[in-house]
């Protein structure tokens, strides 16, 4: 598979790295707005190509992307702890209307896996900006979320946090929903492990929320966790897998929720969004996932995104 990466800032080119040393991507494109980013990125990599397995990597700007068969966008400015939700909506929504429609006149096929934030923002814009069918535009949403979640649930408990299954949904952000209800330690509940308390859940969540804040004021940004929740993405498309992710998508009717992109339970494969999995969810777990939908969906009405 070839895949383009838009945007080699610290993200794109931690993902360039994470792809090419794990994974069967045969062939990377690395695009930036600054082309001699995208070249010293390209070179480093292809430095290290003996000792990996086979990949080309090229660069260039956004005509080189004609004939990937996946574009990863990871282009805009980075959230920081200074700038409102609306405000990096605003930014990187003007930067994607130019961006999204000049990929598309030299590629309209290719499947496209948003990571730049707000990512569920952004994620529609690529489906309005394309003319894609929502199918065929993923946006990275929770995954990373649920991943920190899992893993600190997992030290709670002791356990490896692969063993611990569950889910942040909604906003890639500040409501976020912890669905504790299908929480689950192995096949445990989470309610039923021993030393479980409410409390310390509840902490687990919030940490969960804004580590990624902590993250930034330490070292200006978060990218290491990300990529491998991108690299894992991917393979879910390369390799066909039918793979359940918590990743951001356009939802109609879900639980009531239509026309706004969120993150609930997805099935990923080689065509993109399979379908969404109807997760059992408890009366206010259900209220929680309404209210992130109405937040993004304000969101994208205060921009004019929303098309009906
Ligand atoms: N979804 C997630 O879980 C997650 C996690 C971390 C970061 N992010 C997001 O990823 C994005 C990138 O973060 P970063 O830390 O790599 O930022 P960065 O500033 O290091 O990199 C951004 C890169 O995009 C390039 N760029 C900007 N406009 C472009 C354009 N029009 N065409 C091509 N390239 C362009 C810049 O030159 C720069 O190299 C941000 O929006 C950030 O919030 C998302």
């Amino acid at each position: 598979m070839k895949v383009g990466i838009v945007g080699v800032g610290n993200v794109g080119a931690t993902v360039a790295y994470t792809l090419a040393i794990q994974s069967e991507v045969s062939e990377l494109v690395l695009v930036d707005k600054n082309l001699d980013r995208a070249k010293g990125e390209a070179l480093d990599l292809t430095h290290g190509v003996p000792f990996i397995p086979y990949v080309s990597i090229d660069y260039g700007d956004v005509t080189a992307l004609g004939d990937v068969d996946l574009i990863i966008v990871t282009a805009g400015a980075p959230r920081t702890n200074e700038s409102s939700r609306l405000d990096l909506a605003r930014a990187n929504t003007e930067l994607f209307k130019k961006l999204i429609p000049s990929i598309d006149a030299v590629n309209s096929k290719a499947l496209y896996l948003i990571a730049s934030n707000p990512v569920d923002i952004l994620t529609y814009a690529t489906i309005k900006f394309s003319g894609r069918s929502p199918e065929r535009v993923i946006g990275s949403g929770n995954v990373l979320d649920s991943l920190r979640f899992r893993s600190l649930i997992g030290q709670y408990f002791k356990v490896e946090p692969g063993n611990v299954n569950a889910y942040l949904l909604g906003e890639h952000g500040e409501s976020a929903v912890p669905i504790w209800s299908e929480a689950f330690v192995g096949c445990t509940p989470l309610r039923s492990m021993e030393g479980y308390d409410k409390k310390d859940m509840k902490k687990i969540f919030l940490q969960a929320t804004s580590v990624s804040k902590e993250i930034i004021d330490l070292k200006g940004s978060t990218y290491y966790a990300v990529s491998l929740c991108i690299k894992k993405i991917v393979q879910a498309i390369y390799r066909n897998k039918n793979k359940v992710m918590p990743v951001s998508t356009l939802l109609t009717d879900y639980y009531g929720i239509s026309n706004v992109c969120l993150s609930v339970p997805t099935v990923i494969n080689r065509r993109g969004v399979s379908r969404t999995l109807k997760i059992p969810l408890s009366k206010t777990e259900h209220k929680l996932l309404k209210n992130s939908a109405n937040i993004l969906g304000g969101v994208l009405d205060d921009l004019g995104l929303r098309v009906e």
